[in-house]
Formats: structure tokens, C-alpha cells, sequence
């Protein structure tokens, strides 16, 4: 098996996948779970939600299944999200196979960092050769607070333990939110002055039943501009083969990055290159937008393969041009963020 770095990803082959609107659509992230070991106050709700039976959550069989299928007709890059995704049963074996599906060239995994540590022996099998990680603070009891765990040491040993083994990058996700963790972004930008991380701040996105409210939501433009303050202008960074959403910057001379992901004040649907698979085996074309698709269903009652193409095709040709959030052209998000991973 070979494993190439981000900066050597030659194109896919095929490039089609083109929506109605141009873009090429060659990126697919992956729910593979609903379930997860933290609950994240913008993520997962405080109240009890019911968990998806496993009957309903597609088999590992039936992902490759799918992932061949859509790399078949363009898709080249592949996020496992969650929930958490480490929680669930043989992912690491999951994405091994992954890595052996033709034209498939990127594989990464977002991930609450909590059990990397204990995993390490799978992590470093799996040929996982980056990660995003979330940390929305370095204080233990506001981590508790946010998460509503205790584990802001595991999590950190989880970092550092990625960062042992040389995975790289390590990218961190804080989800700014003011009177909460916005008094940190200067703390947490500092990291990438120690470390080669990428530090990654992100508007919160109001979804589901989530106890934080628009109003603590914290913009890129007063972060940037907090930051700026404090490490003097950023330097841009140029962007690489992949990249998802974040803009990207540096402290001068810093070994690590800071980027900005602005899904709010300024949305990156334009360039957006993804769909999403739901746990449950639902297309989803826009993270903000209600309407999915389901694979799954028909895959399990015998569709061919070039039906189950034809969906992902639709899919992909009726991707929304934009979500609506901002200017409230969308109906409110239904789904709970965990559900679908990001
Ligand atoms: P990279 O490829 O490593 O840059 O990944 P990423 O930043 O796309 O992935 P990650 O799972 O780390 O997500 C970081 C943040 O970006 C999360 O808050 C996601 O919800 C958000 N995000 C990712 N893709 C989209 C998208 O298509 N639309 C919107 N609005 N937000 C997105
Ligand atoms: N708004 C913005 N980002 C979110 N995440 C989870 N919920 C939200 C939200 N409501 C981010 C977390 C995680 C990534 C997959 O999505 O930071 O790292």
C-alpha cells in the first residue's frame, strides 16, 4: 500500500461530477456513526436524543460499497466524521479498506481526539496520515462545561500522541462562541507557535436543537482582528491540492497555521467540492440545507450499481448553489449536527 502526502495528490482520473451550477464535486465525508463519547453544547443537544438503532446505521460493507461506487464516477477525497467515529467498532480495519479502493487518494478523519491515545496501535496501522481534532479550550473544567466530560487531559493525550507518531497536520477545531471560549483564541492560537498544528476557528452553525443561541455566536472578522492585535498581521498561507473550507494563515515564523472557517460571514459555498453520507445512508448535497437523498435504502433492496450511481449523480447535478443561512433563505436546519458529522 502507498500512502501519498497531500502535497503529492495527482488529480483524479475522471473528472467529472461537474453540479449545475460547475463545481466539481470530488469530495464525500462520511457519518459513520451518530453516536458519541462527548456532547459538545453546539453539537449534540443536552437532552436525551435516541440513538439510531444499528439496523438502520449502514454496515461497513455497505459504505465501501458506496465509496467504490462514488469514486467510480469522481469522488477522490473521503472524511470519516461521527458522531465520533473512533467510537464505532472496527473502524480502523474500515478505513484500511478504504485506502485500497481505486482513485480514492485522500482519506482523513475528524475525530473528538479522545481515544487516540488508546488506539494508537490501530491508528498507526490504519494509514491515517492526518487528523482534525476538536478543542475548543485548554482550561479542564470549561472543557467539561463545553463537552459536558471530563476528558480534557485524554483528549490532549490523544493530540499528543497523533503528534508522537507524526501525523500530520494536526488540524484543532474551536468553535468560537462568545462568553464562553472567546477569551481563548489567543491562547489557542499560540499552540501553532509551539507546534506545527493547524489551529482552525470556526462560526458556530445553528443546528438542531442546540442549547447555544445565535447570539453567542463569534464572527471571523473580530477574531482576526483579536489576533492581528495580539501576533501582529497574519501572512497568508497558499492553498494546497484538497483543502476544505478554512482560510488559511500564520503567525510570522510560526512552525503551525491559523484558519478561519466563516460558514457565516463569509460562506464558501461557491467553491464547495463535497457531499455528505449520513449514518443512516442519506446523500446530503449542502451540510445546511434539509433535503437528503437515501442510498442505502434502494442498495439494500438490490439496486444495481449503475441505479445506486445514478443517485449519487442526481445528488451531485442538484447540489444547492448556496446554503441560506445567513440571510435566512433556508428552513431552520433540522438534523442534529452529530448526525451528520460536520
Ligand atoms: P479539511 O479538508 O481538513 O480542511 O477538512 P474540513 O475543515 O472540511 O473538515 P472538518 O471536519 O474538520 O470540519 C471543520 C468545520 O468545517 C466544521 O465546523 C464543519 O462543519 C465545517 N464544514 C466542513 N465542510 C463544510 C461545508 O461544506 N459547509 C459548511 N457550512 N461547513 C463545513
Ligand atoms: N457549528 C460549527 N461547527 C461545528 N462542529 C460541530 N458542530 C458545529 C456547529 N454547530 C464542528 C466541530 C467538529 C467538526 C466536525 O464540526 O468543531 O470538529
Amino acid at each position: 500500500m502507498t500512502f501519498l502526502s497531500p502535497g503529492q495528490l495527482p488529480e483524479h482520473p475522471i473528472v467529472q461530477n461537474i453540479d449545475k451550477t460547475g463545481r466539481q464535486i470530488n469530495y464525500l465525508r462520511i457519518s459513520v456513526t451518530d453516536r458519541c463519547n462527548l456532547a459538545c453544547m453546539y453539537c449534540v443537544p443536552r437532552k436525551n436524543i435516541p440513538r439510531l438503532s444499528y439496523k438502520k446505521i449502514a454496515r461497513y460493507e455497505e459504505l465501501v460499497k458506496i465509496v467504490n461506487l462514488a469514486a467510480d464516477i469522481g469522488i477522490s477525497k473521503v472524511r470519516i466524521t461521527g458522531g465520533e467515529p473512533l467510537v464505532r467498532k472496527g473502524i480502523f480495519t474500515f478505513i484500511k479498506k478504504l485506502h485500497e479502493i481505486k482513485n480514492i487518494r485522500d482519506i482523513a478523519v475528524t475525530t473528538n481526539g479522545g481515544l487516540l491515545k488508546k488506539q494508537k496501535t490501530n491508528l498507526r496501522n490504519s494509514g491515517i496520515k492526518r487528523l482534525n481534532i476538536s478543542l475548543d479550550t485548554l482550561d479542564p473544567e470549561k472543557f467539561e462545561f463545553i463537552t459536558g466530560k471530563n476528558y480534557f487531559e485524554q483528549v490532549w493525550q490523544g493530540i499528543m500522541t497523533a503528534y508522537d507518531m507524526g501525523i500530520s497536520p494536526i488540524k484543532l477545531n474551536c468553535v468560537v462562541m462568545k462568553h464562553i471560549n472567546g477569551n481563548e483564541i489567543t491562547d489557542l492560537a499560540a499552540l501553532s507557535l509551539k507546534y506545527p498544528f493547524h489551529v482552525r476557528f470556526i462560526e458556530y452553525m445553528p443546528m438542531g436543537s442546540s442549547i447555544v443561541d445565535e447570539t453567542q455566536q463569534m464572527l471571523i472578522p473580530e477574531i482576526r482582528e483579536i489576533l492581528d492585535n495580539k501576533f501582529g498581521p497574519l501572512v497568508p498561507v497558499q492553498k494546497s491540492v484538497f483543502d476544505g473550507p478554512a482560510k488559511r494563515f500564520r503567525i510570522r515564523n510560526a512552525p503551525g497555521e491559523i484558519g478561519f472557517i466563516s460558514p457565516i460571514s463569509s460562506h464558501f459555498c461557491s467553491e464547495c467540492n463535497r457531499i455528505r453520507l449520513t449514518s443512516t445512508g442519506r446523500l446530503r448535497p449542502c451540510l445546511l440545507r434539509n433535503t437528503e437523498t437515501d442510498i442505502l435504502g434502494p442498495l439494500r433492496q438490490g439496486a444495481l450499481d449503475s441505479e445506486l450511481k445514478d443517485i449519487i449523480k442526481t445528488v451531485i447535478k442538484n447540489k444547492p448553489a448556496a446554503h441560506g443561512i445567513e440571510n435566512k433563505t433556508s428552513d431552520k436546519i433540522c438534523a442534529q449536527m452529530s448526525e451528520i458529522g460536520g
